[in-house]
């Protein structure tokens, strides 16, 4: 576990999103498997997600979301000095799919690479960016969440399929001063006794050559779900209060949280534990499921763009995943 209280401001100086456009509804995922709408709503929230098309990747889902946090923030590609994604579903196991975003942006000069911490993983980006710029010797750094969890699901698994969606977000760091906003505080940290509660089992060199054909360990999410409920509402809350007392905030000064959009009762639980009114928690789950690593990103954006966080605020930012990896940050914007 870590806490992180730079000295030198970092701000966020731009935010982005892509999603794909084809949607699949509550009521088309019951023709896919045996389930109902009222199911998936009444025990997830989920009403929606996007599916990337053929041939669209991770890499490209995540180059959009970066050419709109980059436009915010009033910077090209070439400007960047480093490119961190955040992804469970890389377009390749090497190289990372950062490569491919630098390519795609003309960031020659930026260093790139990925993280995987599942869903907390913008969080973890957005502790290495910030602790690289914190000290000095980069300017730039553009971190993305993205995620084609369509490639590593079992469609004909009604406990797995029904939670997932594809979609990235990005937010470009930058040096900041005390008049611009900054980001207060992170926490992020592991447990690593819990790999086998939630994980693609297939793929890696564990096995290798899983087949699709039902033999062997296979490259889909596979979860089990009470057992993640249970711990993510406690890592969650305890990530997020580490960040609350370090930044110095409190209920009644912080003007919204964010956090993992997985379960609308994960973030119910989480609210109601902070003692944060429902209307202070920003939720688009319904709209696009668990996008994993992106789900912050993408709910930031949003958040941003609808003019829910102004100059000045303070938001807190809160996630877990597999892992279980987990991840808190108090910014003022
Ligand atoms: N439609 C209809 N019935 C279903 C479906 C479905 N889609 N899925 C499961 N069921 C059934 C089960 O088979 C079970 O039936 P049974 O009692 O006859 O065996 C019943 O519904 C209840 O299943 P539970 O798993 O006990 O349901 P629960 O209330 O725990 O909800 C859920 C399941 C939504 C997955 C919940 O446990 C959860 O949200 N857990 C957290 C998951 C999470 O947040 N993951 C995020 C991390 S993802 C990442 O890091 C990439």
């Amino acid at each position: 576990m870590s806490i992180n209280t730079s000295n030198n401001p970092v701000k966020i100086a731009g935010t982005g999103s892509y999603l794909p456009e084809k949607e699949l509804t509550n009521k088309e995922m019951e023709a896919i498997v045996d389930t109902t709408d009222e199911w998936i709503t009444s025990r997830t929230g989920i009403k929606s997600r996007r599916i990337a098309a053929e041939g669209q990747n991770t890499s490209d889902l995540a180059t959009e979301a970066a050419k709109n946090a980059l436009e915010q923030a009033g910077i090209d590609g070439a400007d960047l000095d480093v490119i961190i994604v955040a992804t469970i579903t890389p377009d390749t196991l090497t190289p990372a799919t950062a490569c491919y975003v630098q390519h795609n942006l003309g960031a020659k000069k930026a260093v790139a690479f990925d993280v995987s911490a599942a869903c907390s993983g913008f969080l973890f980006a957005m502790e290495v960016a910030q602790r690289m710029i914190s000290d000095g010797n980069y300017e730039n750094a553009l971190i993305i969440g993205a995620e084609k969890l369509s490639a590593f699901t079992n469609w004909d698994d009604r406990n797995t399929c029904v939670l997932f969606g594809d979609g990235a977000g990005a937010a470009v760091l930058t040096r900041g001063d005390e008049t611009t906003g900054r980001i207060l505080a992170t926490q992020v940290g592991s447990d690593g006794s819990q790999t086998s509660i939630l994980n693609i089992p297939g793929g890696g060199s564990a096995c290798p050559k899983p087949s699709r054909d039902g033999e062997g360990e296979q490259p889909y999410l596979a979860m089990q779900g009470r057992e993640v409920f249970k711990l993510a509402v406690n890592a969650m809350k305890r990530a997020s209060e580490a960040v609350i007392e370090e930044a110095g905030l409190d209920a009644e000064n912080i003007k919204l949280i964010i956090p993992h959009q997985a379960n609308l009762r994960i973030i119910d639980a989480i609210a109601d534990r902070l003692t944060i009114p429902n209307e202070k928690v920003f939720v688009n789950l319904h709209k696009y499921g668990n996008t994993s690593a992106a789900a912050m990103a993408i709910a930031l954006d949003e958040a941003n763009r609808e003019g829910k966080i102004e100059r000045g605020d303070n938001i807190v930012m809160v996630g877990f995943g597999a892992g279980l990896t987990y991840a808190a940050a108090a910014i003022q914007w």
